[in-house]
């Protein structure tokens, strides 16, 4: 079988770990500053801010820029759950524009429309480790005066016009278990902004600048050494990683790029694509019975995902929600009927590539 993502760390991470154990320093310390140097570094950021989780990262995010109830915040309706729990999380409101179908990331075109006088907050989210087209979505940002904030839980060490995922504005990131880069849980904040960055170590630690001198109601958001020392050994084969994603994803679309109505990810011009997934969208004949695709691609060995099915309001739990304004998105919903992820991950061979293509022309013939 070959699975939609696979974790595997090698002895560097068993030796950084036992080096952890073995200081007793096993909580925040100085492997998560060593983490936060290269996170920083690859980013391409002056300040990285390493926290709990990519959830946190954006709950801390808004939290930093001082948010009242009633702001709103404008995100993408195609995404994972996170995005929009951390918004309600921080007291603002959800407002969605739609997507582009071609890099599935927040159109700059369809934020204008739901901009109000109470949006203070432009949330993109580079997903599936591609960015939007941030030109548009900058300018309509600068335009009506709104703080960016990146939902780049996906796309560590992805590029646009040469700029890092994560340093156009406040980058979050997740190092969550199946991430490219990983600590098992762990999140990161990247900025240019000294003040923001400040904000955010402080708010991880109770709110507390020096023991006992607290400056503002704060939490616990911070990630321990343990987690820390997963992740540093893998800052150095990062973009090795990257280029046998790369690889992976261009030998797909070699074999995939003749099937009838089957729409293939690309890496756009200007952009640099981490393929955190591989993502396709079925024929549109075909969507209905995704399901049964899923089942069979499994039964000749391949694994494939769905992210995501819905879009992200479109749930019971969100309709009547007091922090969620619903939105009319015929793409995302689009998106949501016809996406099927299938694997790229680092651990695959040529051979394995060749399955998944042939595996997918076989159960869309
Ligand atoms: C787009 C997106 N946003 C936010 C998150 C939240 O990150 P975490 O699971 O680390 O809290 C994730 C990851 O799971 C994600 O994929």
């Amino acid at each position: 079988m070959i699975p939609i993502s696979v974790v595997r760390l090698g002895p560097e991470v068993e030796q950084s770990v036992l080096e952890v154990i073995r200081s007793g320093i096993i909580a925040q310390g100085p492997v998560v500053a060593e983490l936060e140097r290269g996170f920083a570094e690859l980013v391409g950021v002056e300040h990285a801010v390493a926290v709990s989780n990519g959830t946190i990262a954006l709950v801390a995010a808004l939290q930093a820029l001082h948010l009242k109830p009633g702001d709103e915040v404008i995100t993408s309706p195609f995404t994972f759950v996170a995005t929009l729990n951390a918004i309600i999380e921080a007291g603002a409101t959800a407002r969605f524009g739609d997507i582009s179908l071609t890099d599935f990331g927040l159109d700059a075109e369809s934020v204008a429309p739901v901009v109000t006088e109470r949006t203070r907050v432009l949330m993109p989210v580079h997903l599936y480790g591609q960015t939007p087209a941030m030109d548009g979505l900058l300018a309509v940002g600068e335009s009506h005066g709104l703080h960016l904030v990146e939902d780049a839980a996906q796309a560590l060490g992805a590029t646009y016009a040469g700029r890092g995922a994560g340093s156009f504005g406040i980058g979050c990131f997740s190092l969550y278990a199946t991430k490219n880069l990983t600590s098992g849980e762990g999140g990161m904040v990247t900025t240019n902004d000294a003040a923001i960055a400040d904000r955010v170590r402080i708010l991880r630690n109770q709110g507390m600048r020096q023991r006992y001198q607290y400056e503002i109601p704060g939490h616990n958001y911070r990630l321990t050494d343990l987690q820390a020392a997963v992740a540093v050994p893998q800052l150095a084969t990062y973009h090795d990683q990257l280029s046998r994603r790369s690889a992976n994803a261009a030998r797909l679309i070699a074999q995939l790029a003749d099937v009838d109505g089957l729409v293939l990810p690309g890496e756009l011009p200007g952009r640099r694509h981490v393929w955190h997934q591989f993502t396709v969208l079925v024929p549109e004949d075909r969507a209905a019975d995704r399901d049964a695709l899923i089942d069979r691609l499994r039964e000749l060995g391949v694994g494939s995902g769905v992210y995501y099915p819905r879009p992200v309001y479109d749930y019971d739990c969100y309709r009547d929600h007091p922090q969620v304004v619903l939105p009319e998105t015929p793409r995302a919903e689009e998106a949501a009927r016809r996406c099927l992820s299938l694997p790229v991950h680092a651990y695959l061979s040529d051979d394995d590539v060749d399955k998944v293509a042939a595996a997918v022309r076989t159960v869309l013939a």
